[in-house]
Parts: C-alpha cells; structure tokens; sequence
C-alpha cells in the first residue's frame, strides 16, 4: 500500500470512529471533572506534584516539553486515561507506537506517582498527574499557570494502533490537521493555539528529514520552507537518518522553535510565519484563514497575555478528552503496569 493510501484509511478511520460517536459520550465534556477535585482526598496533591516537577526540571530541563507532550499523546489516544504509561508484554502496546517511540518522562510520572502513594495512597490517577505535570511543565518554563480540572481515572487498554490512527504525523497538511483534531472535538482555533506547544522542545532529524533532501521524490527540498532555515537545518542534520515519514525518533535533535527552545513565549509563532516551521504540520497553519490569522495576531503580539489566556483554556479543553471518572476505569498503585 503506498503512503498516500495508507494516509486515506487512516483518515478514514478517524472519521468513521467520530461518526460512531466516539468522543460525544458525557465523559467526553469533561462530565465529573472540577478544579480541585483532590482537595478533600489529598489536599497536598497538586503541592507535591509542582515540588517534584521543580527537582525533576531541575535535573534534567529537557523533560518539560516530553512531559506537555505526554497529555498530548494520552489525550489523543482513548481519552486522557494514563494508558500511555502502561508497558506491554506483546510489544504492542501505545509506548511501541511509532509517534510514542521518542516519548520522553515515564520515570518521571512514575517518581511523581510514588511520591503521591506515599501521602495519600490509591487516591491520585496517572490520567491527573500527567495532567498536572503538564502544567508545571508550561509554568516551570515561563509559561502562564492555569486552573488544571482533575477527577480522571485511569485505562487500562494499550493498544499502539490507537496511537498510530489518532496522532497525526508531521507531514501533515492542514486538513489532515484539522480532521484529526474535530474528532476530538478541538477546534481551528483550537490547534492553532495547542500548537504553540512547540514553542518548547526538541525534535529528531527523522521526524522532518524529509523536507531537507526529498520532499516529492525527486531529491527535492520543500519550497515552503524558508532557504536560510533549511540550510542551518542540514547543517544540524545530515541525510540518511530516518526518512521523515512516522513521527522519526532517528538521528540528532534540533529545537523547535531555534533560540527559545526552553522558554513558553509567543516566538514559535514568528518562527512559523517567517520560516513554516520545522514540520510541514507547523507550516499548515498558514494554509487555513483563521490559523493564520492567530499566527499572524500572535507573532506581532506585544504581550503574552491573550496568547496565555487561550492556551489555558485550550489546554483544560484537550483535557477533557474521552475522560473516565466516576465509576469508571481506575486508581491503581502504579502507572506503568504491565499488560497484554
Ligand atoms: C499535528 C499535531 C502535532 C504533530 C504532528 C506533532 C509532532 C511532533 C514531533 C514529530 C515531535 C518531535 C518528537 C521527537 O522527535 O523527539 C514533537 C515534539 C513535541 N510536541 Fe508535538 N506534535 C503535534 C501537536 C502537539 C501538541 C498539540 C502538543 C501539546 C499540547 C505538542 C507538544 C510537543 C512538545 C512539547 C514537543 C517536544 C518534546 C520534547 O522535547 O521531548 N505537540 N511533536
């Protein structure tokens, strides 16, 4: 099958499942989700998660960005379940998927988790702590602090074509974009301000190698990506790693957003305008009116403010994505159990 066939299913499975109604149960409106849902049960939980955030960060600055991506990817696969913390003995599960294979901080949710059990055990989810975790992330890298909804609970199905079908990969085009995020309810505006996400963070040459030294085939470079950029991109990576399809773990790292790549500000935004950012997924958002126009208001913003403010909202919105509460799912001992 060629890859734009492959692509076709995949998008067609999106859109069916969203037609099967997956995402449109009550849970997935955030139904028994509150801000400080810990607060009769373990009042001191957000307390110690933001602690070992600060040691955890303080060790090893680079996990901030894998840990906001981690409730990306937990989000978009079942729901913000913790499953993407559980191991799997058949290889198969969502840690083996293509997108999750340069997934970063699992040790890290697990510390927080033990540090959780110890105070207040069988309380507090995997789902709530990655949750957290992401937010201390963004906050620890002078990004906004906002109010994180809790009350979730755990999965316990791992399956890594889950994770194959509901992330999109970077050469994605902004219709593609735009379908794989409807499905989970989040809007044009919506991806435009999560996007912003990459304003942290590292990604491997495989991931957009591609675009470097053959975008159609024909040992060509993508034309919507700025020449400079491109040059100072093979200087960072040279051919042969990865072939840019999949979500690439091969090869070096190179920021995404070049010069900021710790701090949460609004210059990925300038930097996808000028330059169509490091994925061709970055670069969409040029190709659609109202994610342009959000990159355009944002990159000649002269504050972070608006730009906080959406992003808090957005972020509590991916949030509510497919959740179990209630009677549903779990609170287990640990997250990354082992399943079939
Ligand atoms: C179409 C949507 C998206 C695509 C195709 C995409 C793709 C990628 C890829 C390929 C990487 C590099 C991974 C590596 O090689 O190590 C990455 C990193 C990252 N992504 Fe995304 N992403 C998308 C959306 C998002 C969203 C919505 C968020 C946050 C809510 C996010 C947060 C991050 C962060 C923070 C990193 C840096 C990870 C690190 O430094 O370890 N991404 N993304």
């Amino acid at each position: 099958m060629s890859a734009g066939e492959l692509r076709l299913l995949l998008l067609l499975l999106v859109a069916l499942r969203a037609r099967a109604g997956v995402g449109s149960s009550p849970a997935a409106a955030g139904l028994g989700l509150q801000v400080g849902f810990y607060r009769a049960t373990c009042p001191v939980a957000e307390d110690v998660v933001l602690a070992e955030m600060r040691m955890i960060l303080e060790e090893d600055r680079t996990l901030a960005p894998s840990l906001l991506r981690m409730h990306y990817h937990d989000c978009f696969v079942q729901g913000c379940d913790g499953s993407i913390m559980l191991r799997s003995r058949s290889g198969k599960g969502e840690r083996d998927a293509t997108p999750n294979r340069s997934m970063r901080g699992y040790d890290a949710i697990g510390r927080i988790k033990a540090r959780l059990e110890a105070v207040c055990p069988l309380t507090v989810s995997c789902a709530d702590i990655i949750a957290m975790a992401a937010r201390d992330a963004v906050y620890l890298s002078k990004g906004p602090w906002y109010d994180v909804e809790t009350g979730r609970r755990d999965g316990d199905v791992s399956v890594a074509m889950y994770a194959e079908n509901d992330l999109a990969p970077p050469d994605s085009n902004i219709v593609d974009v735009k379908t794989f995020f409807s499905v989970k309810s989040l809007n044009a505006k919506d991806i435009a301000v999560l996007f912003g996400c990459h304003s942290i963070g590292t990604s491997h040459c495989g991931a957009f190698q591609k675009r470097l030294y053959n975008f159609t085939g024909r040992m060509d470079q993508d034309p919507s990506l700025d020449a400079r950029y491109a040059e100072k991109l093979k200087k960072l990576c040279a051919p042969g790693h990865g072939h840019g399809h999949g979500h690439g773990a091969g090869g070096a790292k190179v920021p995404m957003d070049p010069g900021s790549g710790f701090t949460f500000d609004l210059s990925y935004y300038r930097h996808v305008l000028t330059t169509g950012g490091l994925f061709q997924s970055d670069g969409s958002l040029r190709d659609d009116p109202v994610t342009r126009g959000y990159v355009e208001k944002l990159a000649n913003a002269s504050s972070p403010d608006e730009y906080f403010a959406d992003f808090a909202a957005a972020m509590v919105k991916m949030g509510r994505t497919d959740v179990l509460t209630g009677r549903l799912g779990e609170v287990r001992p640990t997250c990354d159990n082992l399943v079939d």
